[in-house]
């Protein structure tokens, strides 16, 4: 693993880059700056959300990249209450970003009715049949919602996009996942600036001469996890790309796994419906 460009295999033969840029919770003309500052420093992955209500703002930057559409992965999300309106909802995602084609399209949250999520899944599906979008996948599903996806559709889901951090890894999920090949996208990678005053992960990027945030998206690499930190100034997104030139030792990344919490900082999937 060298770098931002790197890529790793997807289950329906397609590929995902190791590392994204996360466009939650900027707006406007900062969320255009930050998104257009990621790809100039070789970000390759932008993780939006029609949810996120800017990605308007987020086709300002990647007008500006035409030019290298191919080299990026453009991903967006259907959120949980339009899962019966699942291509409307992809179609405005793509005019929104000024793109003809999406490089993976996932269901954001599984909500609480198994029908609606399958018959989006299936409308995901279609549209991929089409050339609209190359890769479906899913966010924040639970084994059995996936499994659910197995049976109905005779091939897993390429993705899952959930919650990971040191504090709260979801190891059994995880596991289950990549047992079957099915990548895992880490959302909120660095607990929103949490470990900016961890004693664990201070010192241990000081060895290095690294920042925390630096550690903790080391240690995401190195557990095989693709993480898609945000921010909205250019001097961190440099910061957090910058963690291709050190490696955390095994007894390091124990350490690391240690902070394990049990204690999500999101919204529980069994029973969020939106
Ligand atoms: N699928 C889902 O359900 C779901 C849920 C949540 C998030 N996501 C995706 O995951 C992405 C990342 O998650 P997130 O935005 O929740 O959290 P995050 O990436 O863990 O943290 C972002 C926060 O940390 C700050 N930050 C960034 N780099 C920093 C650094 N080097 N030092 C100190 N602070 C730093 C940012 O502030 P500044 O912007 O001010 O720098 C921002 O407040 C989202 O943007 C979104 O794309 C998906």
């Amino acid at each position: 693993m060298s770098g931002l460009t790197d890529r790793r295999p997807l289950l329906d033969g397609r590929e995902i880059p190791v590392f994204g840029f996360g466009c939650y919770n900027s707006f406007g003309e900062e969320m255009t700056k930050a998104v257009a500052a990621a790809v100039e420093t070789g970000y390759r992955y932008i993780d939006s959300a029609a949810r996120y209500a800017n990605e308007d703002a987020v086709g300002a930057a990647l007008r500006q990249f035409a030019g290298m559409r191919e080299e990026l992965f453009v991903l967006t999300k259907v959120w949980v209450t339009a899962l019966d309106e699942a291509e409307e909802s992809v179609k405005h995602s793509m005019d929104q970003l000024g793109v003809e084609y999406l490089d993976a399209v996932l269901i954001h949250w599984p909500g609480t009715d198994a029908a609606r999520r399958l018959r989006a899944y299936e409308a995901l599906l279609k549209l991929r049949d089409r050339q609209l979008i190359r890769t479906v996948g899913v966010s924040n599903f639970q084994w059995n919602q996936i499994e659910e996806i197995q049976r109905e559709f005779g091939a897993y889901p390429a993705i899952n996009e959930l919650e990971i951090q040191p504090a709260y890894q979801q190891t059994e999920l995880q596991d289950q996942c990549g047992a079957q090949g099915i990548v895992r996208i880490a959302y909120s990678p660095i607990g929103r600036g949490r470990y900016q005053e961890d004693p664990v992960v201070r010192a241990i990027g000081q060895k290095y001469g690294k920042t925390p945030s630096q550690v903790v998206l080391r240690w995401h690499l190195q557990r095989g996890t693709v993480p898609i930190p945000k921010s909205s100034h250019p001097e961190r997104i440099r910061e957090n790309a910058a963690v291709f030139d050190f490696q955390l030792e095994p007894e390091e990344m124990e350490r690391m796994n240690r902070l394990e919490t049990g204690v999500r900082a999101g919204l529980d999937p069994l029973t969020f419906n939106g």
